[in-house]
């Protein structure tokens, strides 16, 4: 077996051990059928099979209501930022946004194309270090829906709990499906692309109310119409086949885990260790304010940039990857989804405490 080390990439992520093992036969003869998982028809008896498969893990675990469509869907998550507004909005219709990071400012920008786009909440001048509260924003009251990113994957903060709106609620959990529980029928539309707590990069997830999909302007392309992709089951086109396959091995070793609760609690342990290790020093900031912290990103600072530059450095040498901020926060991040093992967490705050003791000054 392949020495591993501890990678905290943002994503593409960690996937558990065991997928990339299967996937890697698979992907040379899938089911011994003498065809690579990837040489295959999607339209093949097998295929299909992995498709409907995929799906009813994701229905069974996330509890997703009959009245929703999964699609699997290519254009990363960032064509949502520009299909959602596209199906949902037109002729001067109006939608609410909160202004949480990067991801929701790259929404918002896409959003202005389709729509009367207001945002309600901004935490930008405070570099997007919380989420507001319920009493902090308000819904404009004849908006189409609220838009949020239930995890700010750059600067580590989430969304403690679900905004309530009577809106239709839309959120972008790119960085945190599938980490803890959530109603999905409070929502409309949720989507996440799969490469970081799902998958590969490579196919982007949409969970969407039967009742939207017939609410797309006529003169949408068909591509970009969201009842193409629910009227042909994500088989219109060609789908990202190995993308949807590699997800749907996820989700069984997801479902061998525990299922979302037991990962849940996974996940607030291995944040917890970090969390307690940056709150029992000065030496280590946390970005994010205590009540917004994410359990999916831990976004920090050391006391200069020379010494974060030396911390990634070092806990590079003993194999801890992929610590280095995003470049428009600098700092360290450490991103721990569901398949990042707890050990790799306890490693890394043994080595900040050394690293801590040896560097002070
Ligand atoms: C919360 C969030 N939304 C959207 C995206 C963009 O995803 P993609 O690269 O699949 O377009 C990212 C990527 O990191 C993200 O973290």
């Amino acid at each position: 077996m392949v020495e591993r080390v501890y990678n905290f990439s943002p994503g593409p992520a960690t996937l558990p051990v065991e997928v990339l093992q299967q996937a890697s036969k698979d992907v040379v003869n899938f089911k011994e059928t003498g065809i690579g998982l990837i040489e295959m028809s999607h339209r093949s008896k097998e295929f299909m099979e992995v498709a409907d498969t995929t799906e009813s893990l994701l229905r069974e675990l996330m509890e997703i209501p009959d009245n929703y469509k999964v699609l699997f869907l290519q254009g990363g998550a960032s064509s949502q930022f520009y299909m959602i507004p596209m199906n949902l909005l037109g002729n001067g219709k109006k939608a609410t946004y909160l202004n949480t990071g990067t991801w929701s400012k790259k929404a918002i920008k896409e959003a202005k194309l389709f729509g009367d786009i207001e945002v309600a909440y901004s935490s930008e001048e405070q570099t997007f270090n919380r989420v507001p509260t319920q009493d902090e924003y308000s819904v404009t009251p004849d908006s189409e829906y609220l838009y949020f990113v239930s995890n700010n994957t750059i600067y580590g903060t989430q969304f403690p709990d679900i905004p309530q709106t009577d809106k239709i609620l839309i959120s972008d959990m790119s960085s945190d499906i599938l980490s803890r529980k959530i109603d999905v029928s409070k929502f409309g539309i949720i989507f996440a692309g799969a490469q970081k707590n799902m998958g590969p990069a490579g196919v982007t997830v949409v969970i969407i109310r039967d009742d939207l999909l017939e609410k797309t302007p006529e003169n949408t392309p068909t591509m970009l119409t969201y009842k193409t992709h629910a009227d042909k089951g994500s088989m219109f086109n060609t789908p990202p086949c190995f993308a949807i396959y590699a997800v749907g091995e996820v989700l069984k070793w997801l479902k061998k885990q525990g299922g979302v609760s037991a990962m849940e609690a996974r996940n607030v342990e291995k944040a917890g260790l970090l969390y307690d290790c940056i709150d029992g020093t000065d030496y280590y900031r946390g970005h994010a304010e205590k009540s917004s912290r994410s359990l999916m990103n831990v976004s920090f600072n050391l006391p200069n940039a020379d010494l974060e530059a030396k911390f990634i450095a070092e806990a590079a040498e003993i194999g801890l990857n992929g610590l280095k901020g995003h470049r428009s926060i600098g700092g360290c991040r450490a991103s721990i989804y569901n398949a990042f093992p707890k050990e790799g967490v306890e490693k890394l705050v043994a080595f900040m405490k050394e690293f801590e003791a040896n560097n002070k000054g």
